[in-house]
């Protein structure tokens, strides 16, 4: 039996509980009928007393019988289990008389005390209870003689005894049917416990994708809200392992094919001797690979930090006009060299309530994008207004385009779309991904439309106050 277990805990407390019922009931009917049962016999014993009463005269001075009838009764004359014993006294308790068998029984009866008259008391005779009942006799307001009767308790007795036995009986009884059936009852509560802890046992980070299930059956609702929570907890655990492996396989593939380019031109560069410009090539290849891979690195390790909290918002009032005014000065040289036009339209009281820094990195990413994934001739065009309360910042081009079935996943880490890669075949597909975390840490949305061969277009909304 193990005693900190629930079942055992469980089982004790409620015979605990029920036990002292039990007791706490017996004890009342115990005491309920004892003294309805001394009541009878003082009753009795004090009608007794009032039908002696009625035989005696007092003259004043003494008290005596006038009609002896009494002492020849039964229940005066014979000594048996029925008989009922009588004395009577003058005013100063000395014995005028008393019954016959009381004479017969041999027994003594103390003296009447003073504070009993108008009482029952009780003594002990042989062994048995002697139930005593004092009547005082009153003459012009003063005790002119009392009269004593009494009775033994044989079936008062006989009574409290069978109730005692019952009593006992109907405990054990009852003890024996409560600790089996409190068990019973327990263990029937407990059993979807054990289910559950056996089946949590078993999930593993191998097989997370089983859940609990402790079969139909009317449970109680706290089991099922149990199980539900531990169920709905497996999912989110499901849910971050499957994107923990996605992850640490997409980083390794990712970092694979830089690295690999790298071993194979070196390998090949050191098969024999060279010219110098040909080292040099390889050397800008690999500076070009190596940087390849640091901005994966980068990217990675700000994505694990958006995701998991770490980055916070600083906010302040952001001039939305003068921060898109630095970008387009960032972004000059690329447009010009690819020979797409960049405009902006945005009113220079736009204000919006933000991270400078995050920001900037998120609008970064969507202009390099508009700009790389737009041909020569093409124009991309950034707006700024206020709507609703917000800020709408929209980023649009006249370039490729997203396919409908690439338009889904961009936002996806690692994802490139189909005609992305000869356009920019050093990308990542982490741009987009980044830029969304942000946008959620800034409290924003982010939209996309697109048409193949036309041009895509990426607004986000951003709260203009707190
Ligand atoms: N303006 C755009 N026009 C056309 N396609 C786009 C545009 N912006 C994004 N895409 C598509 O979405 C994909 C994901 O973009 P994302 O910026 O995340 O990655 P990337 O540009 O490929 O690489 P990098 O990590 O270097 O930014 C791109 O590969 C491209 O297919
Ligand atoms: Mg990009």
């Amino acid at each position: 039996m193990n005693y900190k277990s629930l079942k055992f805990r469980l089982n004790l407390w409620y015979l605990f509980v029920f036990i002292l019922a039990i007791l706490i009931a017996e004890a009342l009917v115990y005491i309920y009928l004892d003294r309805s049962l001394h009541r009878e016999l003082d009753i009795l014993l004090n009608d007794e007393a009032k039908k002696i009463t009625q035989k005696l005269k007092f003259d004043g001075e003494v008290l005596s019988f006038v009609d002896s009838t009494e002492f020849y009764e039964a229940e005066h004359f014979y000594l048996n289990e029925s008989s009922i014993f009588f004395r009577v006294f003058d005013k100063n308790l000395n014995v005028i008389s008393e019954s016959e068998n009381l004479k017969k029984g041999k027994f003594v009866i103390p003296q009447p005390r003073a504070s009993k008259l108008g009482e029952a008391d009780e003594i002990e005779v042989n062994g048995k209870r002697l139930r005593i009942f004092y009547l005082p006799l009153y003459y012009n307001g003063e005790v002119c003689g009392v009269i004593e009767t009494s009775k033994f308790e044989g079936t008062v007795q006989t009574a409290m005894g069978l109730l005692r036995t019952s009593l006992v009986i109907a405990f054990i009884l009852t003890f024996v049917l409560v600790a089996y059936g409190g068990n019973l009852i327990v263990s029937r509560l407990i059993s979807p416990l054990e289910r559950i802890i056996e089946k949590a046992d078993k999930i593993t980070g191998e097989n997370l994708t089983e859940r609990i299930d402790i079969g139909a059956g009317n449970h109680p609702e706290e089991i099922v809200k149990l199980v539900n929570s531990l169920n709905r907890l497996l999912d989110r655990l499901e849910r971050a392992f499957k994107q923990i492996s996605q992850f640490t396989s997409d980083v390794a593939h990712e970092l694979l094919t830089p690295l690999t380019v790298i071993k194979d031109e070196v390998e090949i560069t050191l098969m024999k001797k060279r010219r110098s410009n040909e080292y040099i090539s390889t050397l800008n290849l690999i500076q070009k690979q190596t940087e390849r891979t640091i901005s994966i690195i980068k990217s990675m390790l700000y994505l694990a930090k958006a995701e998991s909290g770490v980055i916070r918002a600083n906010s302040g009032m952001v001039n939305v006009s003068d921060l898109i005014g630095e970008l387009i000065s960032t972004f000059g040289l690329k447009a010009k060299q690819k020979n797409v036009k960049l405009r902006f339209y945005c009113n220079s009281d736009v204000f919006v309530y933000s991270d400078e820094k995050l920001l900037f990195e998120a609008l970064r990413n969507i202009i390099d994008n508009a700009i790389e994934y737009t041909g020569s001739n093409g124009k991309v065009e950034i707006v700024c207004e206020k709507v609703n309360g917000k800020v709408k910042i929209s980023v649009s081009d006249t370039g490729i385009g997203i396919s409908e079935d690439d338009l889904p996943h961009i936002f996806d880490r690692f994802y490139r779309g189909r005609n992305a890669f000869e356009i920019n075949p050093s990308g990542a597909g982490l741009g987009l991904s980044l830029t969304k975390s942000i946008v959620e840490i800034l409290s924003g949305q982010i939209e996309v439309s697109s048409q193949l061969g036309k041009g895509t277009k990426f607004v986000i909304y951003l709260p203009e106050k707190l």
